[in-house]
């Protein structure tokens, strides 16, 4: 076989935290698409989809969301240690869980997808919000459950305050920065 001598790609964990409604599924469907674009090995696991089919038995107490995260942590390991680049997009609301998916996985990066309380219950894309201020579903994070910001986010992107690419863009540019990902090369 032919050497390739081509540079290894780095595997990382882009962990995006955040409240319902935050982004977090938006912007990491950009970056998806750009980190594929630059040629990339990238695996995206979102909250939503995840709970169709690997964690579809568990609900929103703080012991199904620890198990749901888990589990995820458990695929976010296996990929990230064989070079894949993985984007996660999890409410995951307690900071200990979060730490401890640091801890199992390689180049781990806490993203703080964040936008005001106010913000997301105004924008209420799913409609959800307003059933969970009705009290019709329990355990919301943010509103009848906790929400633990990151201390200190590796990246912190302010959804209110600017549009989903550019907080896309930033963070290609914190990666780039990182050595996580090889710079562009400028076209010509
Ligand atoms: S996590 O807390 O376990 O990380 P995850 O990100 O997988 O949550 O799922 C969150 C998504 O589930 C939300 O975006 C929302 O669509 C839906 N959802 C349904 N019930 C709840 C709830 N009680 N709290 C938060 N999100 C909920």
């Amino acid at each position: 076989m032919a050497a390739n001598n081509r540079q290894e790609q780095t595997g990382f964990v882009l962990w995006m935290t955040g409240l319902s409604g935050a982004g977090k599924t938006t912007i990491a469907l950009i970056l998806e698409e750009k980190l594929r674009r630059r040629g990339l090995k990238i695996e995206r696991l979102d909250g939503d989809v995840v709970r169709e089919s690997l964690t579809r038995d568990l609900g929103f107490t703080k012991e199904d969301r620890d198990k749901n995260i888990e589990r995820i942590t458990f695929v976010a390991k296996l990929l990230s240690r064989n070079g894949v680049g993985c984007i996660c997009s999890f409410i995951s609301p307690y900071q200990a869980v979060r730490d401890r998916v640091r801890v199992n996985t390689t180049n781990f990066l806490e993203l703080y997808i964040d936008a005001p309380l106010d913000v997301v219950i105004s924008r209420d894309v799913k409609g959800l919000y307003q059933k969970a201020i009705a009290g019709e579903i329990p355990n919301f994070t943010g509103i009848s459950d906790p929400f633990e910001a990151p201390e200190n986010p590796d990246i912190h992107v302010r959804t209110d305050q600017q549009k989903p690419g550019e907080s896309a863009l930033f963070i290609l540019t914190r990666l780039e920065e990182m050595g996580l990902i090889p710079a562009e090369q400028p076209t010509i």
